[in-house]
């Protein structure tokens, strides 16, 4: 199961938390976002929401995946953004620790898995030369078929297959648009497997998707049980009464935390080492879906998601939380410790007074300590926080927890008074790199990022 307690969100509790008369206006508030959600929902804008039941595009990930059984050690994402965090926050929550660094039998004879989400040529380079293209297949994840950094991956790949003469067709696989994009007629052209991610689910909802779910199944993840817990949260999370519906308070919560009481910053801070791409994940979902122009005046407006991981970054960021500007939240994720996995901390050193005091307990019981330890500081200095607790870090709570936080997105959305389905602040770098690239049609951005002012030399030591 998966619960949310948001005891330590609320003053008079936690002197810095949402205080009463901001609270007692989260049911109409909420009432609102979910009349919004509910609309889009009906418009067919939530595709993401329909992913679980999916029956069909699940096939086309288990059908891939059951015809090429064996033929692969290496499986290769291009995508970047929504393409490819989903997939990089499943392999590390679903598979073994250091799981592309264990050997195939370890890996019950599945594939290691490579996310390439950057241009940066000598990890590119480098991981070319470790793979054999013989063994490999590499998915082109798009959904709009036109990604620069996707398509210039794409090209350097596609020419070392040729090269090698390894056939592109049974290396190669596309996710995209159905329809859209220029994945599309390559796939039709050359008879390359191409799977879809439905017109109406964009890049950062998309992780349910053949986005997420072809590299997960050929993973040997069982995708069924994602997609189930998805499924099951589903109706919890577009629950119309706000005080049983735990994506309606994370958002509505996060919202008047924001808003109302200045914590501009919300931290995701699992205790799992499982969970921590999943973090960044939500990352990207959270900023990119609600940091933009308010649609009804266009003001800026958004929350600033942060990442860290407990107890790790306890001695790294928790100093700022506690003591640094009183402008964040805190959302913990803890998984509910498993006695049988637990590893023991001996008894030794019994005379000396800062190990004896360890012996006797166990590592995932002192992490569960520390995490305990920490909301209760923070709730102590007045620091608002919150914790997701799930049962275990396996594939139905992992579906649960990505439809909880994409269900919250776009409940934030409508009370931010923004669309969190787009994106238009990324197009100008856009529209700015096809300019000084030549691309044809972008002569006017082009020309726009020339009368942009100059490095000048008075300010560069
Ligand atoms: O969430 C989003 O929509 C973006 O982050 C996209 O995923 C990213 O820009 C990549 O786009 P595409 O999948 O079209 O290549």
């Amino acid at each position: 199961m998966i619960h949310l307690d948001y005891t330590n969100m609320l003053a008079p509790a936690v002197k810095g938390g949402i205080p009463a008369r901001s609270w007692s206006a989260a049911d109409k508030l909420f009432a609102r976002a979910h009349k919004a959600f509910e609309k889009r929902r009906g418009n067919g804008e939530l595709g993401f929401l329909d992913l679980p039941r999916d029956a069909a595009l699940h096939a086309q990930s288990t059908d891939f995946v059951k015809r090429t059984r064996g033929r692969f050690d290496d499986v290769v994402v291009l995508g970047i953004g929504g393409s490819a965090l989903g997939p990089i926050a499943l392999r590390t929550a679903l598979r073994k620790p250091f799981w592309n660094e264990l050997d195939a039998g370890e890996r019950e004879i599945r594939p290691r898995l490579h996310v390439l989400d950057n241009l940066d040529p000598l990890t590119i380079t480098a991981l070319l030369d470790r793979v054999n293209l013989e063994r490999t297949v590499f998915i082109v994840t798009s959904k709009s078929g036109g990604t620069a950094e996707t398509m210039s991956q794409y090209l350097v790949i596609r020419q070392r297959l040729d090269a090698a003469k390894v056939a592109a067709k049974d290396h190669l696989v596309f996710v995209t648009d159905p329809a859209k994009g220029a994945l599309r007629p390559l796939a039709q052209a050359e008879r390359i497997p191409a799977l879809d991610i439905p017109a109406n689910v964009g890049g950062r909802f998309s992780v349910l998707s053949p986005v997420g779910i072809l590299p997960a199944a050929l993973m040997g993840i069982d995708t069924a049980r994602l997609l189930a817990g998805a499924a099951e949260v589903t109706s919890t999370c577009t629950d119309e009464e706000l005080r049983s519906n735990p994506a309606g308070l994370f958002g509505t919560l996060q919202f008047l935390a924001d808003s109302r009481s200045g914590k501009h910053i919300h931290v995701l801070m699992p205790y799992s080492d499982a969970l921590r791409d999943t973090a960044a994940w939500f990352v990207q979902l959270w900023a990119e879906s609600l940091g933009k122009r308010r649609t009804t005046d266009g003001e800026h407006v958004g929350p600033t998601p942060l990442g860290a991981l407990g107890a790790t970054d306890q001695h790294s960021q928790v100093q700022l939380f506690m003591e640094g500007p009183a402008d964040k939240t805190v959302t913990f994720v803890t998984v509910r410790r498993n006695e049988r996995e637990d590893v023991a901390i001996p008894k030794l050193h019994q005379s000396v007074s800062e190990l004896s005091y360890l012996g006797g307990h166990a590592l995932g019981e002192v992490l569960d300590i520390e995490r305990r330890a920490t909301a209760g500081a923070l709730a102590r200095r007045g620091r608002p926080n919150m914790t997701i607790e799930v049962d275990a870090v396996d594939a139905w709570h992992v579906g649960a927890l990505m439809m909880l936080l994409e269900c919250a997105t776009i409940y934030a959305g409508a009370m931010y008074g923004v669309n969190p389905l787009d994106q238009p602040g990324v197009e100008l770098g856009k529209q700015f790199t096809y300019g000084i690239m030549g691309r044809p049609g972008s002569d006017a951005a082009r020309e726009e990022f020339e009368k942009l002012p100059k490095p000048n030399p008075r300010f560069r030591v």
